[in-house]
């Protein structure tokens, strides 16, 4: 049996759908199970991770515990910022799930920035988690993906909502800092092989499609493939906090998430290798393909305004 915490997310999600349509044995731990659709195959349990309610009972069982969490978008001052909640939540996790005997944790968080340069806060509280798991459960797998490109994915629906709203865009020096986004269908192969992949055992492994492009480029492609007849260009505004709450006002999404997002954005989020590529037999999509096959899976839902 295998357990994905976070599965009423983005990522949590479609890895549900994903190993249940393998016929694997899947508990979705949720904080509210009534947000979940009823699957066969699929046994929804409530879990709260900060408040430890529900974890002896979630991981009874399980050999394989996803943990797909992260508390950003919350800003309830009574149990303090994001990263002490996501510090609590990871070591709730491990403590309860040594107590059970589970062997391997598998982890998503953020690809680091380059050596010598603070992490975000965001992009530091990910890699506290991914320390925690690492260390408390030796057998465990740790990714790191930089922008997951989906058509429910946040960081992507930001891109396009931008593309399609903003004639100017809040982008100053960060155009030119590159990253090498992944299609979604190749982040959940990754973490659907993860409990079989042996070898894996107590990694932390940087997972990223093969186009290492700056975000004005991939703004750039996103428009094209949206079939958006102007470029966004990017005006000079420096201040993450203004910007911040620009893209919160346009995208509708709220500041509380944008901004932690944004602040990741400073620096260049390149993988360290292609070691997970090699180690799971892998041949992650290119950019295009996987904007292309976001977009379309976006259209079949709501239409793009730009397209
Ligand atoms: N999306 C991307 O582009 C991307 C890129 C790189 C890495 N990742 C990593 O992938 C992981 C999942 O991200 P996501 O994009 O799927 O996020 P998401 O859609 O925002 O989902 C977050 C999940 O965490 C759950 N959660 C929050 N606090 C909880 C708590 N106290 N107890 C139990 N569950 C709790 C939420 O449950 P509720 O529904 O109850 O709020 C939700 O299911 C994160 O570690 C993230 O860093 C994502």
């Amino acid at each position: 049996m295998d357990l994905v915490t976070g599965a009423s997310g983005y990522i949590g999600g479609l890895l549900v759908d994903r190993l249940s349509t393998e016929g694997r044995p899947v508990r979705a731990a949720v904080r509210d199970p009534a947000r979940l659709a009823p699957r066969e195959g699929v046994e929804a349990v409530r879990l709260d991770l900060v408040s430890g309610e529900g974890l002896v009972e979630a991981l009874d069982g399980c050999e394989t515990a996803y943990y797909l969490v992260h508390s950003m978008e919350r800003t309830d001052s009574r149990d303090g910022d994001f990263a002490a909640r996501d510090r609590t939540a990871a070591r709730n996790f491990v403590a309860a799930a040594t107590a059970a005997g589970v062997r391997r944790a598998v982890y998503l968080g953020g690809i680091a920035p380059p050596r010598g340069t603070r992490p975000s806060r965001h992009m530091a509280s990910r890699l506290e988690v991914e320390d925690i798991l690492l260390n408390g459960l030796a057998d465990s797998v740790a990714f790191r993906a930089s922008i997951v490109i989906g058509a429910h994915s946040d960081s992507f629906r930001i891109l396009v909502r931008l593309v399609e709203r903003l004639r100017m865009l809040p982008f100053p020096t960060w155009r030119r800092n590159r990253t090498a986004a992944i299609d979604e269908r190749d982040a959940i192969e990754f973490l659907a092989r993860a409990p079989a992949v042996r070898a894996a055992a107590g990694r932390s492994l940087d997972i990223a499609g093969p186009d290492v492009l700056s975000y004005g480029e991939m703004i750039r492609r996103i428009a094209e493939l949206m079939g958006v007849g102007r470029l966004p260009v990017g005006f000079g505004s420096g201040q993450t906090p203004a910007a911040a709450a620009v893209v919160a006002a346009v995208t509708g999404r709220p500041v509380e998430l944008v901004r932690p997002l944004m602040e990741s954005l400073a620096t260049d989020l390149l993988p360290r290798d292609g070691s997970a590529a090699e180690l799971f037999g892998l041949r992650p999509r290119t950019f295009s393909r996987a904007v292309e096959h976001a977009l379309a899976d976006w259209e079949r839902a709501e239409p793009l305004a730009a397209r």
